[in-house]
């Protein structure tokens, strides 16, 4: 159904007002990667005025990420797929607020090539994230089950241009065990554009939205370049994959 002007477009704003402007019950599922609410920037750049140096915008801000798991559940088709990434430190907010309008179907751990630095000697290096899996009704996944342990690299080196960038393998795996071809994929924190890149190698829609204007450039950017690597395939392709996922 869904015909919006800003179809298979990366949008600059702010993901609530635009949500607002969206009909109920007209997205096919949502893969999003939320502020995760730590305040978060790197120390690990001698450059300090780098991007990277800077706490993303909303990092603090639970209000925003409740606000917006209630219009994720509003624009939602009814028995669909919401695929939400977060924090283990702040897991039980993210889990009490999914909770009290989703059905929570698993709490996928993504298992990375790398770990954390932190407190070196009283803590362990945590090397995972979090991605849950939630429905609005009940929606069937496509194909074979899986596990709930995913292991895949991380983005790194000069193809890292947001600090907290995935994996295009991942949100393809997201898309592709739930949604059909064709149907409108929305992610309200596009970051670096990742679930718009993977959208288009799946063919599928997108809605996108960023606030910050420089990622906002870089995912049109990153976007823009798909098709110019379809064209030139020497070209530098921005939106190529780490390596295979592994189960
Ligand atoms: C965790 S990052 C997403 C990274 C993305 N998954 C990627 O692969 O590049 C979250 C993004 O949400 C953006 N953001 C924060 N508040 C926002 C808001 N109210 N509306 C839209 N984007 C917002 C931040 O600027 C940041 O780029």
């Amino acid at each position: 159904m869904s015909d919006y002007h800003m179809e298979n477009e990366i949008i600059h704003g702010d993901c609530i007002e635009v949500m607002q402007s969206m009909p109920s019950e007209s997205v096919d599922l949502i893969v999003t990667d939320p502020p995760y609410l730590i305040n978060y920037k790197t120390g690990h750049r001698k450059d300090r005025s780098h991007k990277f140096c800077t706490t993303i915008a909303n990092d603090d801000n639970a209000e925003l990420i409740a606000k917006y798991i209630s219009e994720c559940y509003r624009i939602l088709k009814p028995d669909t797929a919401m695929y939400m990434f977060c924090s283990a430190d702040k897991v039980d907010f993210f889990k009490e607020q999914l909770d009290s309008v989703f059905e929570i179907r698993n709490m996928i751990v993504w298992v990375k090539n790398n770990w954390t630095a932190g407190d070196l000697t009283s803590a362990f290096g945590r090397q995972y994230e979090l991605l849950f899996l939630v429905n609005k009704g009940r929606k069937e996944f496509s194909g074979t089950r899986i596990s709930d342990v995913w292991r895949t690299k991380r983005v790194a080196g000069l193809a890292l241009e947001h600090q907290n960038q995935k994996p295009v393998e991942i949100i393809e795996r997201c898309i592709l065990k739930h949604s059909e071809e064709n149907d409108l994929v929305f992610d309200g924190f596009a970051g670096s554009g990742t679930t718009a890149v993977a959208a288009v190698y799946t063919n599928r829609r997108y809605i996108c939205v960023e606030k910050d204007s420089y990622y906002y450039a870089l995912a049109r950017e990153r976007v823009a370049g798909l098709n110019a690597s379809v064209l030139f395939p020497d070209s530098i392709g921005r939106g190529l994959r780490t390596g295979s996922m592994e189960f």
